[in-house]
């Protein structure tokens, strides 16, 4: 008789302060809940949590969490949901970075939200903007003080208010730099992460010192026009079992044990983004996977690499060469 193996969940992944993070977020970066589109973000945000995503991806610079803010008092008044059921993650901005202005700016954060803590504060770039600019400028870029803005992260974290702080975008030097002064070492970072950017020396690293990884633009990102999903090899693979090519590049992620964090606006995509659980990638196509050819998409350029302002002359210099 042929057993039929029973596919491992992957539902949480423990960080090193015990917490168990929601393996799926729910990204809320697309341009939603922009004025052109009232109430499109709210509407995906509350699907979302219907079809059981318990874990949301948020940040300042998204310029939308009081629109997500008012989805989850009205999911929490319904009894659809409690807090403590779910996963809140949000990023300090550039702009942010004194360490005045860090507790100033969760404050804010947990206002739109209407509530008392995130359970994840990152930083959300390796970078650095003048104090209370807007948008994103080359004359604003100024050279970025990590240590300093990680001791009032870790102030927050002492509070409660950010019950595990970490990073975004930050490479494995970077992230050793930090590890250095870090009396509480980064419980994440969140980077750019697919079948088509793997990172698997980042993978090593953050494995080897304790740091989940958590993967963004899982879909090949909205910015690409999701090429990533037209792969022939994903497409393959997704014949192969009957799944979906964002279904395949979902799963990928989390047999390669980081968090994923898809965004849809669409329903059935939402719902169908989320059935990644009770099947999964063979090893063999899992191989087939790895020899996809690798580009990573979001590099920076073009918004904190600038000849003269900033810190950073190249992308090389950004992502210290990975
Ligand atoms: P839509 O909102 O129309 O579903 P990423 O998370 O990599 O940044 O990609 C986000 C983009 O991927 C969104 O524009 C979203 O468009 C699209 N998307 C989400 N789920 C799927 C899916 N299952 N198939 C195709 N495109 C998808």
């Amino acid at each position: 008789m042929i057993k039929k193996e029973m596919a491992e969940e992957i539902r949480f992944f423990e960080l090193n302060t015990g917490a168990k993070i929601p393996s799926i977020g729910f990204g809320t970066f697309i341009g939603l809940g922009q004025d052109q589109n009232p109430g499109v973000l709210a509407e995906a945000v509350t699907n979302a949590i219907k079809v059981g995503y318990r874990h949301i991806d948020c940040a300042s610079a998204y310029r939308n969490q009081a629109e997500i803010g008012l989805a989850l008092k009205k999911l929490f008044d319904e009894g659809t949901v409690k807090r403590e059921d779910l996963w809140i993650t949000s990023k300090l901005w550039c702009a942010d970075h004194d360490p005045e202005d860090v507790p100033k700016a969760l404050d804010k954060t947990l206002q739109e939200f209407q509530l008392d803590y995130v359970d994840l504060y990152l930083i959300h770039w390796p970078v650095s903007m003048k104090r209370g600019s807007v948008g994103i400028k080359p004359e604003n870029l100024t050279i970025p003080n990590i240590p300093n803005t990680w001791r009032a992260m870790e102030a927050l974290y002492d509070s409660g208010k950010a019950r595990a702080i970490g990073v975004c975008n930050f490479s494995s030097k970077k992230l050793q730099d930090l590890l250095d002064i870090a009396r509480v070492p980064p419980a994440v970072n969140q980077v750019e992460l697919h079948p088509q950017w793997q990172q698997p020396k980042l993978h090593e690293f953050c494995n080897s010192k304790g740091i989940h990884l958590s993967g963004y633009s899982p879909l090949g990102s909205v910015l690409h026009k999701n090429d990533l999903l037209k792969n022939p090899t994903i497409n393959l693979v997704a014949e192969k079992l009957g799944k979906t090519p964002a279904q395949v590049a979902l799963r990928w992620g989390l047999q390669a044990r980081h968090s994923v964090l898809p965004k849809s606006a669409n329903k059935e995509r939402i719902r169908s983004n989320f059935d990644v659980f009770d099947w999964s990638i063979p090893d063999e196509l899992m191989a087939k996977l790895s020899e996809i050819k690798q580009e990573r998409l979001i590099d920076g350029n073009g918004y904190f690499v600038h000849e003269t302002y900033g810190a950073y002359r190249t992308p090389a210099e950004l992502w210290d060469g990975e």
